[in-house]
């Protein structure tokens, strides 16, 4: 297993459309998988997606545990209305995914991205999704998806199809230096927006 580098804001890769994959169970597949989960482990992230490890392939992993998801949950800064709280969301390997809308709604919500390191913005997102894709043995996941845990698959998707975060953003005022918010601590909700 290795540490994979991440590209960052601005790499050809990340506006790239990636390929799907044919062959889940692939040796070359898994080799992959284990280097991206070691790689989100170390740099405490909630999702990668395999463009970022400069790899143009469908494939994303994310992990949301249940403290994580509760304080995203209950986040007032998100304007859009605090979304539901969750019980966070099983480590998942998902290949090939297709996300499908169940219903209009969206809520803002702060998103973070390890390519775009030191920076949060609030980004509206579906509120509600239903999730298909495969896993390591070709096994069909089907889930259906709300709130943050909804917001991470979708902002994961986006990087198969070379969007980042800030191209979703409506009000890019909202886009600050993590650092920066920190200093708002003492008269409102720290987002502690994390890093996918
Ligand atoms: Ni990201």
């Amino acid at each position: 297993m290795a540490i994979l580098k991440i590209a960052r804001m601005g790499h050809p890769i990340l506006r790239r459309k990636a390929a799907p994959i044919p062959d889940p169970g692939a040796p070359e597949v898994r080799r992959l998988v284990a280097d991206m989960l070691e790689t989100m482990e170390d740099a405490q992230g909630t999702g990668l997606a395999a463009p970022q490890v400069h790899v143009p392939w469908r494939l994303v992993v994310f992990y949301v545990s249940g403290e994580r998801a509760a304080r995203e949950a209950g986040n007032p800064a998100a304007e859009g209305g605090a979304e539901p709280a969750d019980d966070g969301v099983p480590l998942t390997v998902l290949i090939n995914p297709v996300i499908e809308l169940l219903g209009e709604e969206t809520a803002l919500g702060w998103e973070a991205c390890l390519s775009l390191p030191g920076l949060a913005g609030q980004v509206p997102r579906y509120t509600a999704i239903r999730y298909r894709g495969l896993d390591l043995d070709g096994r069909e996941i089907v889930r259906e998806a709300r709130g943050f845990h909804a917001r991470v698959v979708q902002h994961e998707c986006d990087h198969l199809d070379g969007i980042l975060y800030p191209q979703r953003m409506t009000d890019l005022s909202t886009l600050a230096f993590t650092s920066e918010l920190a200093r708002k601590v003492d008269d409102e909700a720290d987002p502690s927006a994390p890093e996918e």
